[in-house]
C-alpha cells in the first residue's frame, strides 16, 4: 500500500472549517467589544433601543470571545494536536461534524437569544436551559471523541498537551452541568435550583473555572503543543510541565471564594480562596517559565519569526496576569479592586494578552500546514502582531489608571466624614480613559481584521492554485 500523507492520514477538514470560523468569531466578539466599550464612553450609542443596549450586549460581547471564538479554538487546536501527538486520524469523523455544527448553531442561538433578553443572569452562563442541555451534548462529543482518538493511540505516551485538553474537557462538563441544574418555567424561561448565598456560591465556582479550565487550562494545552512546535525544540522541562499540570488541576477548583469577598458567604471561604489563590503564583509561573525556555538557545528566532513572537508575548501576558490576579484576591486588595475597571483591566490582560494572542499565533502556525501553502502575506502577520500587542497594552493600562481612581474616589472622605465625590463626579473622571479604551479596542479590531483578510486569502490562494486538492489526492515518496 502506498505511504498516505498527513492530509490523508488525519482529519484536517473539520479544523479547517474551526480555525477559519475561530478567525470570524474573534473579528465579530471584538467589534462587539469596541461599540460596548464605546457606549460607556459615549452613552448616545444606546440609541434608546434595548436590542442596542449595553446590558444585552455585553453578555453578547463575552459569550462571542469566550464560547465562540475560544470554543473554536480549543477544538480546532485539540483535534489538529490530539492527532498529530497520537498519530493516528480523529476517533469518529462524524462526531466531529457533529461537534462541529452543534457548537455554531448553539452559537447562532445565543446570538439571538441575548439581544433578546432572554437569559438566566448569571455570568459566563447566561444562555437559557434548552441552550444549555444542547452544549452539554455537544461538549460531551468533543470529549468522547478526543479520549477515543487518545485510546486508539500509536504512541506508548500521552503527550502533556493532551493531559491539559482532557483536564479541561472533564471539568467543564461537571461545572457545566451542576452550574445549569435549573427548573424550566417555559421554553425560555428557568429558575435556577439554588438559592441566595449557595447560588452565588455555585455560579463563581463555575465563574472562575471557566477563567481557570476553560481559559487556562486549554490555552496552556495549546501552548504545550504549538510552542515547542514553532520553536522547533521540545519543551524545556517536561517534569515541570507535569507538575504544573497537577498543581493547575488541584488548585483552581478552590478559588471561586475569591469573587465574592466581603459578601454573605462565610468569611474563612474568602480567605481559603485568596489563600489558594496567591499558592497558584508558583505553577502558573513555573508554566509561564517552562513555556519561554523551550527558547533558550535559539532566541534569535523572535528576530525573524512572527508567529513565535506572539506565542512568547501571550506567555509574559500570562505571567502579568497570574501575578495581577492573586493580588487581586487579598482581601484588603479587593476592597479598592472589585467593582472597579481594575477587574476590566485584569480580564483583558489574560483574555486579550494571553488567550488571544496564544490563540491567533497556533491559528498562524496550523494555516500553513492544514492549507499546505505559504501564508498569503508574512508582513501582514507582523503588522497584526504589533496591532494586538499596542491594542492590548493601551486598553489594560487605561482600565488600571480608571480603575484605582474609581476606587481611591469612592472611599475618599472630606474632613466632616462624608464623601468626597457623588458617583456621578467618578463617572465623568472615567470618560478619558473610557475613550482610551475604545481606541486601543479599535486598534486590536483592526489586527483581527487583518488576520480575517490574510486567512481568507491564503485559503483562495490554497483552492485556486491547486495546493489543497493536490495534497488530499498526492501519495507521499516515503
Ligand atoms: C477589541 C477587543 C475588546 C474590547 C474593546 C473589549 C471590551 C469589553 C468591555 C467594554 C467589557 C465590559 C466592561 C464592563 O462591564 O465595564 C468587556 C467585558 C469582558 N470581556 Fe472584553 N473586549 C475585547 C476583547 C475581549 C476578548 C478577546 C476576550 C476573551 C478572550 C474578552 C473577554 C471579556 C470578559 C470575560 C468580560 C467580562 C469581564 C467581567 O465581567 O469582569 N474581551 N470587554
Ligand atoms: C492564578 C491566576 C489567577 C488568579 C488567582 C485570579 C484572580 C482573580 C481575582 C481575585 C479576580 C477579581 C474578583 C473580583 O473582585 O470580583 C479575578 C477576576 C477575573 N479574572 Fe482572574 N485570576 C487569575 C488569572 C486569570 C487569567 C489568566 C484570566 C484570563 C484568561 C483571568 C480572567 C478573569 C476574569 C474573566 C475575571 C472577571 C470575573 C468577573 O467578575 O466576571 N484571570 N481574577
Amino acid at each position: 500500500m502506498d505511504a498516505v500523507t498527513a492530509e490523508q492520514k488525519y482529519n484536517f477538514d473539520v479544523v479547517r472549517w474551526f480555525v477559519v470560523m475561530a478567525v470570524v468569531y474573534l473579528v465579530v466578539g471584538a467589534l462587539v467589544g469596541v461599540y460596548i466599550a464605546s457606549e460607556l464612553a459615549w452613552p448616545f450609542l444606546n440609541f434608546d433601543s434595548p436590542y442596542l443596549s449595553f446590558g444585552r450586549l455585553r453578555p453578547l460581547h463575552t459569550n462571542a470571545v469566550i464560547f465562540a471564538f475560544g470554543g473554536c479554538v480549543l477544538m480546532a487546536t485539540a483535534f489538529y494536536s490530539v492527532q498529530r501527538t497520537c498519530g493516528v486520524r480523529l476517533w469518529s469523523d462524524k462526531m466531529a461534524w457533529f461537534t462541529f455544527w452543534g457548537w455554531n448553531l448553539i452559537i447562532v442561538s445565543a446570538v439571538l437569544t441575548l439581544p433578546l433578553g432572554i437569559t438566566q443572569g448569571k455570568e459566563y452562563a447566561e444562555l437559557e436551559w434548552p441552550i444549555d442541555i444542547a452544549i452539554a451534548v455537544v461538549w460531551l462529543s468533543y470529549f468522547f471523541n478526543f479520549v477515543m482518538t487518545i485510546a486508539n493511540r500509536k504512541t506508548s505516551h500521552i503527550y502533556v498537551s493532551n493531559w491539559f485538553f482532557l483536564g479541561m474537557m472533564v471539568m467543564i462538563t461537571y461545572l457545566h452541568v451542576v452550574n445549569s441544574l435549573a427548573i424550566p418555567v417555559g421554553l425560555f424561561k428557568s429558575y435556577s435550583i439554588f438559592a441566595s448565598v449557595q447560588d452565588a456560591m455555585i455560579q463563581w465556582w463555575w465563574g472562575h473555572n471557566a477563567v481557570g479550565f476553560y481559559l487556562t487550562a486549554g490555552f496552556l494545552g495549546i501552548m504545550y503543543y504549538f510552542v515547542p512546535k514553532q520553536a522547533n525544540r521540545p519543551v524545556y522541562s517536561y517534569r515541570l510541565s507535569v507538575i504544573h499540570f497537577w498543581a493547575l488541576m488541584f488548585g483552581y477548583v478552590w478559588l471561586g471564594a475569591h469573587h465574592l469577598q466581603y459578601t454573605a458567604l462565610p468569611d474563612w471561604t474568602g480567605s481559603l480562596g485568596a489563600a489558594v489563590s496567591l499558592a497558584m503564583i508558583i505553577p502558573s509561573w513555573g508554566g509561564a517559565v517552562n513555556g519561554m525556555m523551550t527558547l533558550s538557545g535559539a532566541w534569535d528566532k523572535l528576530r525573524t519569526d512572527y508567529v513565535l513572537r506572539f506565542l512568547i508575548m501571550s506567555l509574559a501576558f500570562y505571567a502579568m496576569s497570574t501575578f495581577e490576579g492573586p493580588v487581586m484576591s487579598i482581601k484588603t486588595v479587593n476592597a479598592l479592586s472589585h467593582y472597579t475597571d481594575w477587574t476590566i483591566g485584569h480580564v483583558h490582560s489574560g483574555a486579550l494578552g494571553w488567550v488571544a494572542l496564544v490563540a491567533v499565533g497556533a491559528i498562524y502556525h496550523m494555516i500553513p500546514r492544514i492549507f499546505h501553502t505559504e501564508i498569503f502575506s508574512v508582513k501582514l502577520v507582523n503588522i497584526h502582531f504589533w496591532t494586538a500587542t499596542i491594542g492590548t497594552v493601551i486598553y489594560i493600562v487605561a482600565m488600571w489608571v480608571s480603575g484605582i481612581m474609581q476606587g481611591l474616589m469612592w472611599r475618599a472622605y472630606d474632613e466632616y466624614g462624608t464623601l468626597a465625590y457623588t458617583f456621578a463626579e467618578s463617572v465623568e473622571a472615567m470618560h478619558p480613559y473610557y475613550a482610551m479604551r475604545s481606541v486601543g479596542g479599535a486598534i486590536f479590531l483592526l489586527g483581527a481584521v487583518i488576520m480575517l483578510v490574510n486567512v481568507i486569502m491564503t485559503v483562495l490562494k490554497s483552492v485556486s492554485d491547486g495546493s489543497l486538492r493536490s495534497a488530499r489526492t498526492a501519495t507521499a515518496s516515503a
